[in-house]
Formats: structure tokens, sequence, C-alpha cells
């Protein structure tokens, strides 16, 4: 979608749809209030007479109001304004979005940026429109026709403000792309994104971009790094492993990278402690941590910010066969470190290891591995947090504070070694599962043991990078969060 700007005021604007805010109980604001002027109270009529939800998300459109040259005036209900917060302003414009994408609107003028939002500031405001209207407007198309009634998604909107909301709307565009790449790579169904086709599209990143590179590793590299916890994931799948290192550099060479390394399960049986199939296809969606950093990675070099940044993603596919990895295997990671496998489906944790072993060599500044690593940080967050943890008090503070402004938001959780006893193995230095009791936190704890000395940070996005209600599928999370991290390390 275009971002553009426009200072035209609102009842003269030429414009197929107007989109203007308006509270409960409030003397209309901004460009709602000159509307009402231009059409003798027509607005203000409207409200009173119950035609237009002044409610929080709700929306009402109006046709050929008198006095004002746009075509229709989405009116979007914004609520009480003491309840006006910065997370309530980005589901108004979720709400603003989803409409336009389902009412044949091509091109639309946004207001809601006028309307004050809690501690909120204007330029923020406007960015968080844009990226909202247009994930909003999101539709998967891949691999089906259109349908009859789906009409034509919102191509451009303009934004009223001048120039000096351009860096907004620079920060939207690269947000919204790399949203959008992390959507749409967790929507495709695993048999067409696998670990090759992921390695596919990071190539044709690395082409785009003059200051990104790309090195894709396969088993044979992957075997000769003596990666054998990750190699033991993808043994029962005909897709060959691949572990995908994209480098952006955005600053001299010897300045030290932010790394951040993805579980990039491109499907999820199970493996031999096969999964019930009931819900199974879901575990397509077991790439959101990879997709994640791939996108936040996108994002930084379409906006061009001035840091180094690594990019590291664990692409394999974890099936039963013949040739599976099984319960009682012991692994000897990269590290030297030895895993007894109590179960083969705790994978993540698995090529994650190898993974992060490996980013060490780059040095990093900070160290962050993003993964749909557990079911059990659905159970305790649900669908509206990521999980972090990190030993590190000042990056998992960074990390929550991103979260915020992105409002796309993270919850720490302890990592506290002495949960650390959970994962003692008689047969190995360590196992893959640490029983019921912290199952999240224990699979953090598998990872510091590979993270050891590094500035390093756990996020689990199971339940944040996809939904399975309504408006089913990817999420794009945690991009925003990843991506504000990364604009904050520029600054
Ligand atoms: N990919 C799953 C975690 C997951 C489950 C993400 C549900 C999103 C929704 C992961 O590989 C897994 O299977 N974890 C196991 C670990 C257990 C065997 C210790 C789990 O959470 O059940
Ligand atoms: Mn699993
Ligand atoms: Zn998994």
């Amino acid at each position: 979608m275009k971002f553009t700007l426009n200072t035209t005021p609102a009842a003269e604007l030429e414009t197929a749809c107007l989109v203007v805010g308006i509270f409960e109980q409030t003397p209309l604001q901004g460009s709602a209030k000159l509307i009402d002027k231009a059409s003798d109270g027509a607005l203000q009529q409207l409200i009173e007479s119950g035609d237009i939800d002044p409610f929080w998300k709700h929306t009402t459109m109006l046709h050929g109001l008198e006095g004002v040259n746009a075509k229709r005036i989405l009116v979007v209900g914004c609520g009480e304004p003491e309840k006006f917060s910065a997370v309530r302003y980005d589901n108004v414009c979720t709400s603003a979005g989803a409409f336009l994408r389902d009412h044949a609107t091509t091109s639309a003028h946004i207001c809601l940026h006028e309307l004050e939002a809690g501690e909120t500031e204007l330029q923020w405001r406007v960015r968080q429109a844009a990226v909202n209207l247009d994930r909003a407007n999101y539709r998967y198309t891949a691999t089906k026709a259109p349908k009859d009634d789906d009409n034509e998604p919102l191509l451009s909107a303009s934004f009223n403000g001048g120039d000096e909301m351009q860096a907004a709307l620079d920060e939207a565009k690269g947000l919204a792309k790399g949203y959008l790449r992390s959507k749409e790579l967790g929507n495709l169904p695993p048999n067409i994104c696998n670990p090759a086709y992921i390695a596919e599209i990071a190539r044709e990143i690395a082409i785009e971009y003059d200051n990104v590179s790309v090195e894709i590793l396969g088993q044979d590299e992957m075997a000769d790094l003596k990666m054998s916890a990750l190699l033991a994931v993808g043994r029962g799948s005909v897709n060959e492993s691949k572990l995908i290192i994209l480098k952006y550099q955005g600053k001299d060479e010897d300045s030290q990278p932010v790394v951040l390394v993805g579980k990039g399960i491109t499907f999820d049986t199970g493996g031999i402690s096969l999964k019930p199939g009931l819900n199974m296809e879901q575990m397509k969606f077991d790439m959101g941590g990879a997709t994640s950093v791939i996108g936040a990675f996108e994002a930084v070099a379409e906006m061009q910010l001035p840091i180094n940044v690594v990019c590291v993603v664990a692409a394999a596919e974890n099936m039963p066969d013949g040739n599976a990895y099984r319960p009682g295997d012991v692994l000897t990671s990269m590290s030297g470190k030895t895993i007894e496998v109590l179960n083969t489906d705790a994978e993540g944790r698995l090529v994650l290891c190898d993974a992060l072993t490996y980013s060490q060599r780059f040095n990093p500044i900070a160290l962050i591995d993003v993964a749909t690593l557990t079911g059990a940080c659905v159970v305790a967050l649900g669908h509206h947090a990521s999980a972090i943890m990190s030993k590190h008090d000042d990056l998992a503070d960074e990390l929550i504070a991103a979260g915020q402004t992105a409002v796309d938001r993270g919850w720490r959780l302890p990592i506290w070694d002495d949960y650390q006893p959970q994962i003692k193995s008689t047969f190995a230095d360590m196992k893959n599962v640490g029983g019921m009791a912290a199952g999240s936190i224990t699979a953090g704890c598998f990872l510091s043991r590979f993270t050891e000395g590094q500035r390093w940070a756990h996020i689990d996005c199971a339940g944040s990078t996809w939904i399975w209600g309504v408006d089913k599928g990817s999420t794009g999370r945690p991009v925003g969060l990843l991506t504000q991290f990364l604009i904050n390390q520029a600054k």
C-alpha cells in the first residue's frame, strides 16, 4: 500500500473515503468537526439520532454528505476519551483497516491520528495508523482463486499532515513490509514453504538490497560444523534442512551486529513422539520465529537503519520416518555438549542450540532468538503477549519497551538457575524436556546453556505469531517488537 501526506482541509478534499474518529459524549474534534461544519451539523445530528456509533472500534460509513467533497466518510468510534490509550488507538486503526479492506475502497484519506491517545505523540499515531491499515488490509490469495465478492483492497492511503510526518511514514513502510513478509511466509502451506523455499526468499532479499548478503548452508556444510542437534531434527524429512544467514551492513564493518536467530520448523509433526491429529495443521506456523526475524531484517533494510544486523534461520521439518531421530538418542551439539532426547517434539530447542552456537562467531552486541517454542507459553500468556526471557535486565527492559511502543507486547518470565535441575539427565549433559512445571522457562534454560557469556534474550512467540479465530492465520508478530528494538538501537 502506498502512503502519502496531504494537508487539504477534510471537507474540501476530493477522495473516495475520509476516515475520521469520534469520541463518546465529547464535542467533535479536528477533521470530524470541519466536516460537521461544512455539512451544517449533519454529523452531530447523525450521532445524536444514534445512526453513528461512537463506541470503541465501531464503524459507520456515510455516503454523499452534503457540503463535503469526499464520496464517503468512514466514522470510527473511539469510545471514552479518558480510556483512549495507545493500545485502544492501535485497535481503532485496525478496525478501520479491516472495514476498508472489505468495502470496495481503493484509496482513503486518514485523519484518525488527530485524536489524542494517552501519552502518544502525533508522529507515532501516524505511523501506527499506516502500519495497522496495511496489516488489516492483508488478504491471503497465494493458493486460492479470488472469491467473487472479494473487492480490491486498499491500494493507497493519504494522511492528514505535512512533510514533518514523512519520517513516520518511512518507518511505517519498513514495518509494513516486514509484517507482510512474516505473515505471508507464515500462512503459506508447508508443502510449499519448506526450508529450501525460505532460503530462496532470503536470496531474493539479498538481491533487492545492495548492503544485504546471504549465505545458505545445506546438510553437508552443517555436518562439517558438527551441528548434530539441528541435523537430527530434519533427518526424518525428505526436505533438506538449511541454515540461512542474512547480513545487513548499515554501519562500518567492525561495528558489532545485533544477531537475530529464528526457529524455522516448516512443519512440526512432533516426529516419532507424534502429535495428535486434531489441529496438527496449525504446526505449519512453527516457523513464526523465522518469519519474524526475516521480516524485521527486511524492515531494517527497507529503512536503511545505521546498524549492523545478522539474521540466522534454522530451517528444518520435523517428520517421523525410518531415518528419524528417536527418544533415547543422545546428540552431540556443535558446542560439544550432549543432549538426551526424551521427546522428539521438543525439537525447537535442538535446532536453536546449534544456531545459537554458530551465531557467536559474529560477536553480537545482542543475541536474540525468536521461536514458537512451547505450548506452555500459550497457556501462560495466551495470544496477547510474547514471552521474553533474559538474564540481562537491561536487554529484557529494552525488548519490553520496544514491544510497548510497537503495540506488539512482550512479557517477561524468569529464567533463574533454580529451574536448571529440571533438565538434568542421567545419560547426557542435559535432556531436551523439563517436565510439566514451567515448560516455557525450562526450554529457555536449555537454550541458556548455549549462550553463556552472551548478551542474550529468548522470545517465545508461540501464542502471538498466529491466531485461530475468525481472522485466522499468521499475525506476523513479533516483527513490530523486533523492528522497534532495532530502530531504538540505531538511535
Ligand atoms: N512447536 C511446538 C510448540 C507449540 C505448541 C507452539 C502449540 C504453538 C502451539 C514445540 O515444538 C513443541 O511441540 N513443544 C512441546 C514441548 C514438550 C514436548 C516439552 C510442547 O510444548 O508440548
Ligand atoms: Mn514440537
Ligand atoms: Zn515445534
